[in-house]
């Protein structure tokens, strides 16, 4: 072992990062594809007629046109995912690429992807997480005539316990590269020291000579700063033999770095220039954040200072757009993350897209950037399980690869409370192989797994292959487990799993699992079995400051898995259609459309340290005038005085004033629980308004009221952004109210919204957040749900003026302008 990689190794992690490789001469092979939705006989044959087939541009996800049917699965979302997509796209290549090498890339593509060039079969990859390129070099014709690419994706049923999308979902890119040039997920740049005054940072970068003859090239490494001035760069010359591959390894120290940190999310760019014979062969970019991180049993620092995480898991969908990957559909969805206080994404349970990890090095949020939700043992009948041994040590090997320079990822997760845990004789080794990997590919973070099981994976040997055991849903466990193993660093990997429709409220409070409206009321109480409101987990994190922090499941409602409502496998064979139309979660705190429900605000108020005030439920109780309801309020106020009609209902103060919730989740014996995280009232229902005052230091600093709404009267719209970029792909989300006269929100108002879109831009998508509705996200109408629907806006080439216009019937419409530029 180098010196270089002893020091890796060393119990302090310290890195640095840059993005997947982006070059220049890449192209982006997204536009003009032709797409059909069933197994056909030929289609990889360069002869195959495809005029008739559907002309659609990248990203693609099939599943998401819908229709949503009871004979597809909920649990993956009710919608016609499985079967056969075909995508072919003609493409011609300039003559004088003859010689040059020709890859092309795919960041993903659900699922089992078999590829042809013109006829050739070139390869297959089975995992749709996960990213791949084949040379195509000797399949291309030079001489100007059509070159066909065939893509055969073959999504099954019963293979997934979420939404997975189908189809070529991520983007797709030509590459072309002299003989020589930088391998792909050629550059590691890692920084084993990162104190105030130095950085010190490491480069290794990989050459690859296609050619026949040994050479020698020079590898140069400039470093530019946040504001794009060079600060240092280091060059040096090495020999590649012929058809090999060779590494450059250069040091370089660079001055009173701007960190990377959560708060300040500092981002240097390298570009790594080859030179051969005194000609550029290949530039390579990579941008990387200078940061140290490192672990003990007691906790998780970030530039030498403790962090917990404040974090949550988010599966891959962006609800209404599906698995298809837009830029703003992550940046918007990290954005309001962020806004709840949260510091660290789990990628649960897979490879996520590029553009969420760039966005998170953007933001400043942490990563645990997850492999696996199965093993070799199954879940789902045609599960990634059948793949596992072939492919699993490279898919984990390609997902490092691939993501290594993103100084956001904290720590690499092996699996997802994989079946394994309960195979006393081998699952600890197959989590030991698999760990071996990540320290073969990156010795510099953490690796990490999830646990369901208590005690069986910490007695087996299986949670201490990993540095820090991910305990899910254990809370009351923390203290055992560093009673029985004090070595052990362990982080709450996925807790609480509560669930709610946003603005529904089902009354008197009752503790049910199940409810006839087949939503769950926001009153933030119910979960399955094993979960439990957020407050548990506040209070066990508490108890237990070694544990590092948490992940919420979810930090967005995602499609399928709509727990509590489908059936459970063992009596439905794993069609959870029993309470159809459930068919998405109802765990996010926020919404499918990303509005907050209740929950959100119960973090934030944990979470944020900026005065916030929230208020619950809705004031419209038409026919229980006089009857107790509970009223909560969530802040981060040090006491708050609820007032109805202006006679006060008493302060209540944070810390003395507890709030009792039922709770009956495994292993809780107390059966109720007295919750100092949020402030309630029971008060007689008069309609009016009802407002709460916060008070901190006895200043009264946040207010919140709530109005009793009359008759829908009109449709209010807002944007998220009212300038979005003239690309064809930026988004704008127009969120939907429908109000009364004096604009407050119609909370039950479930009015049907009609758009139509004007300018230089296209209605994308639409949603309402109901986990039940079966209305099409692809239509140009939506019914309201609690009040609230959404429109998603997608720009064009065309900078100008894109106009909605919102109409429903007896409704005062209602228009919005962006400009796109
Ligand atoms: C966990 C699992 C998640 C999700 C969650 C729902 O056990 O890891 O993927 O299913 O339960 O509560």
């Amino acid at each position: 072992m180098n010196k270089t990689k002893k020091l890796f190794l060393s119990c302090i992690l310290i890195l640095g990062i840059f993005n997947s490789g982006a070059r220049a001469q890449d192209i982006n092979f997204n536009d003009a594809w032709k797409f059909y939705n069933a197994e056909v006989e030929d289609a990889e044959k360069v002869a195959f007629n495809d005029t008739e087939w559907r002309h659609l541009d990248l990203p693609h996800d099939w599943a998401i046109e819908g229709p949503f049917d009871v004979k597809y699965n909920a649990r993956a979302g009710g919608l016609p995912f499985h079967g056969t997509g075909w995508y072919r796209k003609h493409f011609k290549i300039d003559p004088n690429t003859k010689g040059k090498v020709v890859r092309i890339e795919f960041e993903g593509a659900m699922y089992d992807a078999h590829v042809w060039i013109n006829g050739q079969f070139i390869g297959n990859r089975p995992y749709g997480y996960i990213g791949f390129e084949f040379d195509i070099s000797k399949y291309l014709k030079y001489d100007g005539s059509d070159n066909v690419i065939a893509v055969r994706l073959k999504p099954e049923d019963l293979s997934s316990r979420w939404y997975p999308g189908a189809g070529l979902y991520r983007s797709v890119w030509l590459k072309i590269d002299n003989p020589v040039h930088v391998r792909q997920w050629g550059t590691y740049i890692t920084t084993p020291t990162v104190t105030k005054t130095l950085a010190v940072v490491q480069n290794e970068t990989v050459i690859e000579n296609k050619g026949n003859n040994d050479i020698k090239v020079n590898v140069k490494q400039e470093y530019f700063s946040p504001e794009g001035k060079l600060v240092t760069s280091v060059d040096e010359t090495i020999s590649v033999s012929a058809n090999a591959s060779s590494t450059s390894a250069l040091f370089c120290n660079i001055d009173n770095p701007q960190r990377w940190d959560t708060d300040t999310p500092n981002l240097y760019d390298v570009v790594t220039t080859v030179t051969q014979n005194g000609n550029v062969v290949d530039t390579y970019k990579s941008r990387i954040g200078l940061r140290s991180i490192r672990y003990t049993k007691d906790g998780f620092f970030l530039n030498g200072k403790l962090v917990r995480f404040n974090g949550v898991c988010l599966h891959h969908d962006n609800g209404a757009l599906g698995a298809a990957v837009y830029r703003r559909a992550d940046e918007r969805k990290l954005q309001i993350m962020k806004r709840m206080g949260v510091n660290a994404i789990r990628t649960s349970h897979n490879p996520p897209s590029r553009e969420l990890l760039e966005l998170c090095d953007e933001l400043g949020l942490m990563v645990q950037d997850e492999a696996f939700d199965v093993w070799k043992m199954q879940k789902v009948p045609n599960g990634y399980n059948k793949y596992f041994d072939a492919w699993g040590e490279r898919d984990l090997k390609d997902m490092i690869l691939r993501d290594r320079n993103h100084p956001s990822i904290v720590m690499w997760s092996i699996g997802n409370e994989i079946i394994e845990q309960k195979d006393k004789r081998n699952g600890w080794k197959v989590a030991k192989r698999l760990n071996d990997y990540c320290k073969e590919i990156d010795p510099t973070r953490p690796t990490s797994a999830g646990f369901n099981h208590y005690s069986g994976p910490y007695d087996n040997n299986m949670a201490q292959q990993v540095d820090i055991a991910g305990v899910n849903y254990k809370p009351t466990r923390y203290s055992n487990i560093r009673n029985k193993y004090p070595e052990l660093a362990i982080v709450g990997s996925e807790t609480s799993s509560c669930t709610s429709s946003r603005g529904v409220y089902h009354l008197p409070i009752e503790k049910y699992k199940t409810h006839a409206s087949k939503h769950v009321t926001s009153y933030d109480l119910i979960g399955p079995v094993w979960a439990y409101p957020p407050d548990i987990e506040f209070h066990f994190q508490e108890q237990n400051p070694h544990v590092m922090g948490e992940f919420v499941w979810t930090g967005f409602d995602y499609l399928g898995e709509p727990t509590p409502y489908g059936g459970r496998d063992n009596s439905t064979n794993g069609y959870w259609n029993d309470d159809w139309p459930s068919h998405s979660s109802y765990f996010g705190t926020v919404d499918l459309c990303g509005f907050p429900k209740d929950r959100f605000y119960l973090y934030q108020s944990q979470w944020t340290t900026k005065p916030m005030i929230h208020l619950l439920p809705h004031w419209n109780w038409k026919g229980m005038e006089g009857k107790n309801i509970p009223v909560y309020c969530y802040t981060n106020c040090d006491s708050a005085e609820l007032f109805v009609n202006g006679k006060s209902m008493g302060r209540r103060v944070k810390g003395k004033d507890l709030t009792e919730l039922k709770v009956d989740f495994l292993r809780y014996e107390p059966k109720t629980f007295k919750s100092k995280y949020r402030l309630s009232w029971e008060v007689p229902y008069e309609s009016g308004n009802i407002k709460v005052v916060g008070y901190k230091d006895g200043k009264a600093i946040q207010e919140k009221q709530i109005f009793t709404a009359g008759k829908p009267a009109k449709i209010n719209l807002s944007v998220d952004r009212s300038m979005i970029k003239s690309d064809g792909e930026d988004l704008a989300y127009v969120t939907v109210r429908i109000e009364d006269k004096n604009g407050n929100l119609c909370p039950d108002a479930d009015n049907l919204v009609s758009f139509s879109v004007k300018g230089v831009g296209e209605l994308l998508a639409v949603d309402n957040g109901n986990q039940t509705s079966l209305e099409s996200f692809q239509a140009d109408h939506r019914k309201a749900f609690s009040g609230m629907c959404l429109a998603i806006l997608k720009s064009s080439e065309k900078s100008g003026e894109i106009k909605l216009i919102a109409k429903s019937k007896k409704l005062k419409s209602s228009q919005i302008t962006i400009q796109t530029k």
